[in-house]
């Protein structure tokens, strides 16, 4: 449909000659564009949502979510936990358990807000390369499903704490172990490869060291083994080749539970396509049926990104837009590198909208910022947006319903933005707007 956009920069304020319009499958599933070219979502009117909220606001479609945890649940048959670090809070945390998916919680924190948010423990799996004591004495005193055991000190933590509970049931735990693939995504965001602060290598000997260890733990049932390879991986192909190498560790163990992580990647820009949920796992259960992993082996997931990334849209006010004749066209909104940190970590590219003309072409190259007091503080680098932009007008960047909101800091102090749900012509707040108040909550 048309050229992704370049992450180069490059002379800007110019017309180009590519103008298309934002490409609709960008937008979350319940998008609507009003034959004035208006968007809503959710059957609500997104700049009458603006006008009573303010910016910058995290709106997220809840049919869109709930429609990728249940294709996720009926993909993986069950046996899929949502990666709560894309993207967390009670309302989400309830959402993803209602539709039937376990949570899979990185930290005590997000133990934390999974708890609050009334997800009984046994749906929970503990992550973390770095678990404490006192992490791993909450989730065996809350009764969590499962623990991914990622170290040989966590193993020896364990089973201290494992020799005080005498005579409860066992604790279930996966190995996570890395089977030395590297995924196509940023360096950052690999994780499966040898050098790797995650897991036990395969290579090494160490992942056949923990199993044994494991093994031989009273209290301790080991339920199988774990990998993770990566995220924003756009090919079923390293999933597919980090099963056949696992299959040989895995098959002589006879374990009960093979888990592939998480790491399915979505499209953020225009060009860009990424397999479904049901390919993904179509592509692992291909994989591992080849590999010979029989079929009452449990194959289990954890996507994060791919349940709520596209399910949100992020919308800001433009504020100033500063021509440098012959150089560049600074769009500054009210948020940035606090909300969306990803451009400036990862390079990520992001594409830009007006909610008020939502299908309209977009020939003005410019460059979104935030109003951080850093250069590096962009949100998209070389963004396409309509000639007449002007300020005051709410501009929106599409697919930020991962790792945003997560990942979002009060740098400069300024407040977070809420979080709003909408669903069949209503809009809830879930997470609400942080104030100024709030940024001395902590302050003694
Ligand atoms: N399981 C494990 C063990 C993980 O480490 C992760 C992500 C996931 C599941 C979920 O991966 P997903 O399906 O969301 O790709 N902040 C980065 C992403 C970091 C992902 C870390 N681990 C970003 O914004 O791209």
């Amino acid at each position: 449909m048309s050229t992704p956009p370049s992450l180069t920069g490059g002379a800007g304020g110019l017309l180009a000659p590519a103008a298309d319009p934002l490409p609709t499958h960008l937008l979350p599933d319940t998008a609507r564009i009003s034959p004035e070219g208006r968007l809503s979502v959710g059957g609500v009117d997104v700049l009458e949502l603006v006008a009573e909220l303010g910016t910058p606001v995290f709106v997220y479609d809840e049919a869109h979510l709930r429609a990728r945890c249940r294709e996720a649940v009926a993909a993986w048959k069950g046996g899929v936990a949502y990666a709560t670090k894309a993207f967390l809070c009670k309302a989400m945390a309830g959402l993803a358990h209602e539709e039937g998916m376990a949570l899979d919680v990185s930290t005590g924190g997000e133990m934390h807000v999974a708890l609050a948010a009334g997800v009984p423990a046994r749906w929970l799996v503990l992550h973390g390369n770095n678990k404490s004591e006192e992490e791993l004495a909450r989730a065996l005193q809350a009764g969590v499903g499962r623990i991914v055991v990622d170290s040989f000190n966590e193993i020896e933590r364990l089973g201290r704490l494992v020799a005080e509970r005498a005579g409860r049931p066992p604790v279930r735990v996966l190995a996570r172990v890395t089977p030395g693939i590297e995924a196509h995504t940023h360096e950052y965001i690999r994780t499966g490869q040898e050098d790797t602060k995650f897991g036990f290598g395969l290579a090494s000997g160490a992942a056949a060291e923990a199993v044994a260890r494991l093994r031989r733990l009273p209290g301790v049932e080991l339920a199988g083994l774990h990998a993770h390879i990566g995220s924003q991986v756009l090919t079923t192909s390293s999933f597919e080749k980090a099963v056949a190498v696992l299959a040989e560790f895995f098959l002589p163990l006879d374990l009960p539970e093979l888990c592939i992580g998480g790491g399915l990647g979505v499209p953020y820009t225009a060009g860009q396509e990424a397999p479904s949920l049901t390919e993904w796992a179509r592509a692992v259960h291909g994989a591992a049926h080849r590999a010979g992993i029989p079929e009452a082996t449990r194959l289990t997931a954890e996507p994060g990104r791919a349940i709520v990334a596209g399910a949100a849209i992020t919308c800001y006010t433009v504020g100033t837009i500063k021509e440098l004749t012959g150089v560049r066209t600074y769009v500054a909104v009210d948020g940035g590198m606090s909300d969306n940190p990803r451009p400036v970590l990862y390079g990520s590219g992001y594409e830009t909208f007006l909610p008020r003309a939502t299908d309209a072409p977009r020939p003005l190259r410019a460059t979104v910022v935030g109003k951080h007091c850093e250069s590096g503080d962009v949100i998209v680098r070389r963004a396409a947006l309509p000639s007449d932009l002007a300020v005051g007008d709410v501009l929106a960047t599409p697919v930020t319903g991962a790792y945003g909101h997560s990942m979002a800091s009060t740098y400069n102090k300024v407040p977070r933005p809420p979080v709003v749900f909408v669903s069949n012509g209503r809009a809830r707040v879930v997470v609400r707007r942080e104030t100024c108040d709030d940024l001395l909550l902590l302050d003694q």
